[in-house]
């Protein structure tokens, strides 16, 4: 039996730290150095005031607060916490690849690699490897070949313990998990490593929720649970937009389909397109791995959750321009909402910035505001696109902090993230300000049409008839 005392995790991002944390949090008896090459990020990991980790997340400060300088430390020095750890996590980005073979479809393998390859040239014990990372199936293989090739003779086990957290709710979601997923080598020192990580869950996890599976099985549940995921909002997206053109409500079809237990009630929410830093990407990697191996239909049948996702947020941003008489060339369209979903900073592939692009494109004057993203960010996720240069960007888009200053003399206003700040505005005082007729576009389902409509706005609502 193998006790795990210290833990090293390589990758200080939105799944390495909170997930090292809540480890840290039920395991006191465990050092956990969580390890990063970005010293801005350790930095702000450090920072004295919890307040300004870099990650926000409901509950996650206090954590932090707890177990920081007690048994979870964060550092730039990579090499130190893989030498003394027992147990080492890689939680580091695979993106979709921008070069080469694979370009805008493979998971980008390189970090990975340089992470096996440090681990190889640093250790001088015996470790296991965890890949927390979302991996394409048989990664681990690679990863055994670089250590047993290159290491310094030790004994590594590769085990695959893939994420299912959620942003928003990563706190909730890691205290109570549905399941823990631990695939590992169907050998008797595979199945003692594996047993080892099981053992660091059982500190808070029931037991019949941490499920072991060989490592190929592991690596491959986590692309299918999120491809799974996706095409359910990808599917109700597709209906939204039948119910618009046949005054079904989208809400009350998701109720009714919902109560089925088959089908279940959850990620049944209609909305402007799904974002985050996975969907697409774990998708398009699936459909990659899928063409690679020949297998055509499922590559096609898969990429079609991708293609009706595109296809939603072109079409809400197409709706706001011909619903604002054909042109929104010089008119004032104020954004509330950047990130890809509430609670959360994160913006990556937010659907927010696709819409904004579009409006951009047709010279609309936009104002924008997000409880949670910095401007910088927001100027950065549009200069990524490279549509238009930084300096047309900053002229046309304007970054709010108050969003009550934002709405005089706009046009529209259009809610592209469900934050609940934004139900408890006072839209009266909002139509007072706004030119006439005033238009509100809600991407969300979020707010209340009908007392909308009674105090002037006309309003576009996704999945609902006119
Ligand atoms: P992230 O970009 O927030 O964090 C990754 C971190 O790894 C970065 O801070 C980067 O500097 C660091 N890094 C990269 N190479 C390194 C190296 N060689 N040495 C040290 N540090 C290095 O990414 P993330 O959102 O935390 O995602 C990490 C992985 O987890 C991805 O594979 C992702 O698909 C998966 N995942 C993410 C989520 C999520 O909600 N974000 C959920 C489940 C799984
Ligand atoms: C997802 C998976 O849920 C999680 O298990 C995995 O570990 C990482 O990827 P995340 O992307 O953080 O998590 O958030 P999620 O709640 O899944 O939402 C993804 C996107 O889908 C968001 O833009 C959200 O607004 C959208 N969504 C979700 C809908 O539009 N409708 C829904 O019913 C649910």
């Amino acid at each position: 039996m193998k006790v795990i005392k210290n833990i090293c995790c390589i990758g200080a991002g939105y799944v390495g730290g909170p997930t090292m944390t809540m480890i840290a949090a039920k395991c006191p008896h465990i050092e956990v150095n969580v390890v990063d090459i970005n010293s801005e990020r350790i930095a702000a990991w450090n920072d004295i005031n919890v307040d300004n980790i870099p990650i926000y997340e409901p509950g996650l400060s206090e954590l932090v607060a707890e177990t920081r300088g007690r048994n979870l430390f964060f550092s730039t020095d990579v090499d130190k916490a893989i030498q003394a750890a027992d147990m080492i996590f890689i939680s580091v980005n695979t993106p979709t690849k921008t070069y080469g073979v694979g370009k805008g479809m493979a998971a980008d393998l390189k970090y990975i690699e340089l992470c096996a390859r440090q681990i190889a040239a640093v250790a001088t014990t015996d470790k296991i490897i965890v890949e927390k990372s979302t991996l394409p199936v048989r990664t681990a293989e690679a990863l055994k070949r670089i250590l047993d090739n290159t290491g310094n003779g030790v004994n590594y086990e590769i085990l695959s313990n893939p994420e299912f957290l959620a942003e928003g709710t990563a706190v909730s979601d890691l205290l109570n998990p549905d399941r823990v997923l631990i695939g590992g080598e169907e050998t008797e020192s595979g199945r003692l490593a594996q047993q080892a990580l099981v053992d660091v869950y059982a500190n808070w996890v029931p037991k019949d929720r941490i499920l072991t599976t060989n490592v190929w099985s592991s690596e491959l549940s986590k692309l299918t649970a999120n491809a799974f995921l996706a095409q359910r909002v990808s599917s109700i997206n597709a209906i939204s937009e039948l119910c618009e053109v046949t005054e079904a409500d989208v809400d009350e079809v998701a109720r009714a389909i919902g109560a089925d237990s088959r089908i279940g009630s959850k990620f049944l929410k209609a909305s402007v397109g799904f974002g985050g830093s996975c969907f697409q990407k774990d998708i398009l990697n699936l459909v990659y791995i899928a063409q690679s191996y020949g297998l055509h239909e499922v590559a096609d049948y898969w990429e079609q959750v991708i293609i009706m996702n595109d296809h939603q947020k072109r079409r809400f941003a197409k709706k706001i321009v011909e619903t604002l008489f054909n042109t929104v060339s010089g008119k004032k369209i104020v954004i509330l909402g950047w990130a890809f979903k509430k609670d959360t900073n994160d913006t990556r592939e937010s659907a927010a910035i696709y819409v904004v692009d579009y409006l951009l494109s047709e010279q609309a004057e936009i104002i924008i505001y997000d409880p949670k993203v910095s401007a910088e960010r927001i100027f950065s996720d549009l200069e990524y696109l490279n549509t238009r240069t930084n300096k047309e960007n900053r002229e046309l888009v304007t970054v709010v902090e108050n969003p009550m200053l934002a709405f005089a003399d706009s046009h529209a206003a259009v809610v592209l993230t469900e934050w609940d700040e934004f139900k408890s505005y006072d839209w009266k005082q909002i139509y007072a300000a706004m030119l006439k007729p005033a238009f509100l576009f809600d991407g969300r389902m979020l707010l209340n049409h009908n007392q909308l409509v009674d105090i002037g706005f006309q309003t576009f609502t996704i999945g609902k008839g006119q």
